[in-house]
């Protein structure tokens, strides 16, 4: 099961407990690492959480600075931790106004833990549905310009395979903490068939308990997919 979590509210969090906004970024990234450890137990087998958006660089410059150190932070805290776990950890998103020095270690933790199978973990930076849109469509007009596809073989898997998840599977749910109703450009293609669950606690009180709340919540739903699924009884007449 492949599970996107928008992780929101760090700051609320934070400012309503006369804290600095970091404070709730730091918080924020000890949940990352509780909810990375509990997802395979809870049968999550890839993870998708946004850390950055395309719109987040529009923050405060200390703030921007407090998040790129903790992204540093956690590559250098963490880098042989994931692997030994057996993690696969992928980055969506435009690496390119990231600092060198992350990116050099997204690079390398990607290419360490490629072959592994526990879970896959997708941290979002510098991702945007749209730019991600943007980005596969120039990739796929390039193949088209230089005669390598036909416009009539564009199709769905086309698309999907040039996004940032590489054909990956899309997420069988959303989760958005701290109370807001919208998707704010994560997972645009990728979440046309998603349900979606919100929660009124923050990223920071975002518990693998409260997840594990949210999954038996979700497993008690019924997925269509745009069909409509004979009840059981319907089945057994035929
Ligand atoms: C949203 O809260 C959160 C972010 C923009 C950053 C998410 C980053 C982390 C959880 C930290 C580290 C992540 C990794 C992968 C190591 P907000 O600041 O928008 O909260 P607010 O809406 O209350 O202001």
């Amino acid at each position: 099961m492949h599970v996107g979590i928008i992780m929101d509210g760090n700051g609320r969090w934070a400012t309503k407990r006369g804290l600095p906004r970091l404070m709730g970024h730091k918080r924020g990234a000890n949940r990352v690492k509780d909810i990375v450890k509990a997802s395979p137990d809870l049968g999550v087998d890839t993870l998708t959480l946004y850390a950055f958006s395309t719109e987040n660089w529009k923050r405060a410059a200390h703030e921007v600075e407090g998040l790129m150190k903790l992204f540093r932070g956690y590559l250098q805290n963490h880098f042989v931790e994931l692997n030994e776990k057996n993690v696969r950890v992928r980055f969506l998103g435009d690496p390119s106004p990231l600092a060198a020095d992350i990116r050099k270690q997204m690079e390398l933790l990607t290419d360490l833990t490629k072959d592994n199978t526990l879970i896959t973990l997708n941290i979002a930076i510098n991702y945007g549905g749209r730019d991600e849109l943007v980005r596969a469509t120039r990739k796929i007009a390039t193949l088209v310009k230089d005669g390598a596809l036909d416009v009539a073989d564009i199709n769905e898997d086309t698309i999907s395979a040039h996004l940032d998840t590489l054909q990956g599977d899309d997420p069988d749910l959303i989760i958005r903490t701290a109370g807001e109703l919208r998707l704010s450009n994560f997972m645009t293609w990728q979440s046309a068939y998603s349900e979606l669950a919100f929660v009124e606690k923050s990223w920071p009180e975002f518990t693998p308990k409260l997840f594990a709340e949210v999954l038996a919540d979700y497993r008690s739903r019924t997925r269509q997919f745009g069909a409509v699924i004979p009840k059981t009884a319907d089945i057994s007449d035929t």
